[in-house]
């Protein structure tokens, strides 16, 4: 039988090359190996509170995203996690089982907590639990996700593994994350340190237009260049180069990394490559995406038929669990 696969992406607003390079590129290349559920995590968007009015058009857009990166809802199953009101449910029984300690001391959550100290909501806290549940729920086995996400995958798997402790079952598969290379892919942003995300504003989105593209990766931190031959690039120029290595062609790369290494270097030069390489790789995206958001009814159709998909899936599971935990019909 196919290993199950399942990933999400929180719908807070456009996908990035971060997300790409993470996530996306391999969902697309799993669909014909594995049994793929891959969902928009709208319910975990709103533990940073979006407003109502973005709420609808952010689920919208990583939908279109999705399936303009080769998502095939017909192979995969493609579906919005707030149409599968199982996953609520079991989230419900699942928060039974996890404790208050275990989930302050995960990082993500310290990190928000540092983020939005005025918003240090219950759900954020129990933010594991319901991505620990999307999984299970599914049964998954493989959950390919970036580097960012190591420490909720090993809850996850923590959590089925308690399940089927205190309930001597062996119900729950132990969920783990999954990498076509060794290491998790962690793509770095363009303001010299740190990762590429949506909330750190240093972002190359895949619907960028080119002049916005092109205008980014100009701006992109540098230094006053290398002093010593072969001397280590400080991060900020090792990021760049960390992107070229997945936007553009290996001769390039080293290319520029030998007239790194040869002090010989000109950013400008490299900025250019870099961004005209980023443009060849994501315009053709960026064009299905704006075709696919303009076709309403196409999405609908997509949406229906992923929900009825997950929920025949997690219906299963949710019954299993009832009747594990003790629940009877009257
Ligand atoms: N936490 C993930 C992120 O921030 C999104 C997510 C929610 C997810 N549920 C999941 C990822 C289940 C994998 C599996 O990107």
């Amino acid at each position: 039988m196919k290993e199950t696969v399942l990933s999400g992406i929180r719908s807070t607003g456009n996908l990035h090359l971060g997300n790409y390079f993470g996530a996306l590129r391999n969902f697309v290349r799993m669909q014909h190996e594995y049994t793929c559920y891959f969902f928009v995590a709208d319910w975990h968007s709103l533990t940073t509170h979006p407003h109502p009015r973005d709420l609808h058009n952010n689920v919208k857009t990583v939908l279109s995203e999705y399936l303009a990166c080769g998502i095939d809802p017909e192979v995969s199953t493609l579906y919005v996690q707030s149409d599968v009101p199982e996953i609520a449910e079991l989230y419900l029984l699942m928060n039974m089982n996890a404790y208050k300690g275990e989930l302050e001391r995960t990082t993500t959550f310290k990190d928000k907590v540092r983020k939005q100290p005025d918003n240090v909501n219950a759900g954020l806290l129990t933010y594991p639990v319901l991505m620990a549940t999307d999984i299970i729920i599914h049964k998954a086995n493989k959950v390919p996700v970036g580097k960012d996400q190591e420490q909720n995958i090993e809850l996850a798997r923590r959590f089925a593994r308690r399940f089927n402790t205190i309930y001597e079952t062996e119900y729950f598969p132990e969920p783990e994350g999954f990498s076509f290379s060794k290491e998790l892919i962690k793509i770095p942003g363009l303001d010299g340190s740190g990762k590429m995300g949506k909330s750190e504003g240093n972002a190359i989105n895949l619907a960028d237009d080119a002049k916005t593209i092109r205008q980014k990766v100009m701006r992109a931190v540098t230094d006053s260049g290398p002093t010593q031959m072969n001397q280590h690039p400080p991060e900020a120029i090792e990021n760049l180069f960390k992107l070229m290595e997945v936007a553009s062609p290996p001769e390039t790369v080293l290319h520029f990394r030998d007239q790194y290494a040869k002090c010989i270097i000109r950013y400008g030069d490299l900025k250019k490559q870099l961004a005209e390489d980023i443009v060849a790789l994501t315009a053709p995206i960026r064009e299905r995406i704006l075709e696919i958001q303009s076709n309403d009814a196409y999405l609908s159709k997509v949406v229906r038929m992923g929900a009825d998909k997950a929920r025949a899936s997690a219906s299963r599971t949710l019954s299993d669990v009832r009747e594990i935990l003790g629940f009877r019909r009257f």
